[in-house]
C-alpha cells in the first residue's frame, strides 16, 4: 500500500489528467469526427461530487501533485467553475490546470481564476482565420483570441499554446511562433499522433520535428535548452538568443513514453495508464459501490501498476487504440 502509483517499469505518475467531457466546440480533424463523437449517457458522467472525491484521494493518498482538467472541451460543462472551486478546497496548494481550445473562455477566465485554476493550456493551430476554419471545421478564430486575451488579464498564466503538427497548416507555423511571442505565450508544437477519430494519421504523411526546425529556422535563431524537467514532454528551444522559448513535443519521432508521469481519467470515470492502452479500470461502479478511499486508491495502484512501457508507434503490428483523443483527454 504504497502512497504512490508506481508502475512495474519503475515509473511514478504524479500528473493526474481528468478528462470531464468528450464534447466539443470545435471538430479539430486529427481529434474529432465531422458529427463530434457520441454523447455519453448523462449518468455515466462522473459528477462534480465524484471528481472533487477522486481528485482529493489522488493527491492524499497516491502522491499526484498537479491535476490537469482537459476533454474534450471542458469549457462544454457549465459546472466547471464548481468543479474547480470544489478541487482548490479539497486539495488546496495543488496546481489545478485545464487544457482548453479557449472557444468561450472571454466570459468565464475571470470566474474560472476566482474559483481557483491555475493557469490553462490552450490548443491553436494556426493564426490565419481561413486556416484555422478548415482545420477546425469551425469558424471561430476571433473567439479564440479573445479568450486568450482575458485568460491573461485573469492571470492564469504562464499561457501554453498547443499547435499540432499538420501538412495543412506547418506553413503558417512561424507566423503562429511570432504572434505568440507578442502576446507572451509560450508556444509548443506536437507530431500528430494516430488518436484521430477517423483512423487516417499515417507515419509517412506526418510532420515531423525535424521539418518544422527547419521551416522555423528561415525565420528565427533556435538554439537547444533541453527539458524544464526530465517528464516534461516538451523539448525547449530559444528563440532569437532567449529568453523567450519555443517547445517541441515530439510524441512519434521522440517519444518520452520512459520518463512518462502520467495517470488518466476519463470523463466517464475510467482510469487509463496510457493514452495509447486500451486497458481501463472502471473506477465509477467501484465509485457508485459505497467504495472507501481506501478502496478506490487500491483500484488506482492496481491499475497503474499495469501500464504498458509505452505507445509503440513505431512497432510492427502496432494498433491505434479504440478511443480517439477526444475521448481520452489528451
Ligand atoms: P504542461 O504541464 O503545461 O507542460 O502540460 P502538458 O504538456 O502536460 O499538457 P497538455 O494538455 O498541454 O498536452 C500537450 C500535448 O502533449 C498533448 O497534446 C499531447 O499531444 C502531448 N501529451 C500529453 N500527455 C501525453 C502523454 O502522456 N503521452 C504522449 N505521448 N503525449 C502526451
Ligand atoms: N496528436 C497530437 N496531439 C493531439 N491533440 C489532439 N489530438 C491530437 C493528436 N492526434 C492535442 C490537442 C490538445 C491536446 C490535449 O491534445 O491539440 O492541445
Ligand atoms: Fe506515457 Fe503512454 Fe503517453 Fe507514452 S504514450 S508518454 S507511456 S501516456
Amino acid at each position: 500500500n504504497t502512497p504512490f502509483l508506481l508502475d512495474r517499469f519503475g515509473r511514478v505518475a504524479k500528473d493526474l489528467r481528468v478528462s470531464i467531457t468528450e464534447k466539443c466546440s470545435l471538430r479539430c480533424t486529427y481529434c474529432m469526427p465531422e458529427e463530434g463523437l457520441p454523447a455519453i449517457p448523462a449518468a455515466q458522467l462522473l459528477t462534480v461530487e465524484e471528481i472533487v472525491r477522486v481528485v482529493r484521494v489522488a493527491v492524499q493518498s497516491l502522491g499526484v501533485e498537479e491535476v490537469r482538467f482537459t476533454g474534450g472541451e471542458p469549457l462544454m460543462r457549465r459546472d466547471l467553475e464548481a468543479i474547480i472551486a470544489g478541487c482548490a478546497e479539497a486539495v488546496p496548494g495543488t496546481p489545478l490546470s485545464m487544457t482548453s481550445n479557449a472557444v468561450g473562455l472571454e466570459h468565464r477566465a475571470a470566474a474560472l481564476a476566482q474559483a481557483g485554476l491555475t493557469r490553462i493550456n490552450v490548443s491553436l493551430d494556426s493564426v490565419d482565420r481561413a486556416e484555422f476554419a478548415q482545420l477546425t471545421r469551425r469558424d471561430r478564430l476571433p473567439s479564440v483570441f479573445a479568450g486568450i486575451r482575458a485568460a491573461r488579464r485573469a492571470g492564469l498564466t504562464p499561457i501554453k499554446i498547443n499547435a499540432v503538427l499538420m501538412p495543412q497548416t506547418v506553413a503558417g507555423a512561424a507566423d503562429l511562433l511570432q504572434w505568440c511571442l507578442d502576446e507572451e505565450c509560450e508556444l509548443r508544437f506536437i507530431e500528430e499522433m494516430p488518436l484521430d477519430a477517423d483512423h487516417e494519421w499515417a507515419r509517412n504523411n506526418m510532420v515531423t520535428a525535424a521539418q518544422l526546425l527547419d521551416i522555423l529556422g528561415e525565420r528565427f535563431d533556435l538554439s537547444e535548452a533541453g527539458r524544464d524537467d526530465p517528464s516534461s514532454p516538451a523539448e525547449e528551444w530559444l528563440v532569437n538568443g532567449g529568453p523567450a522559448t519555443v517547445g517541441i513535443i515530439a510524441s512519434v519521432t521522440r517519444s518520452f513514453c520512459g520518463d512518462c508521469d502520467r495517470t488518466r481519467l476519463t470523463a466517464d470515470g475510467k482510469i487509463r495508464s496510457c493514452l495509447f492502452s486500451d486497458d481501463e479500470t472502471d473506477l465509477r461502479s467501484v465509485l457508485r459501490s459505497g467504495a472507501s478511499d481506501d478502496d478506490v486508491a487500491t483500484l488506482w495502484r492496481g491499475a497503474m501498476w499495469n501500464k504498458s512501457a509505452g505507445h509503440g508507434i513505431d512497432a510492427e503490428g502496432f494498433v491505434p487504440p479504440e478511443r480517439s483523443m477526444g475521448a481520452i483527454g489528451g
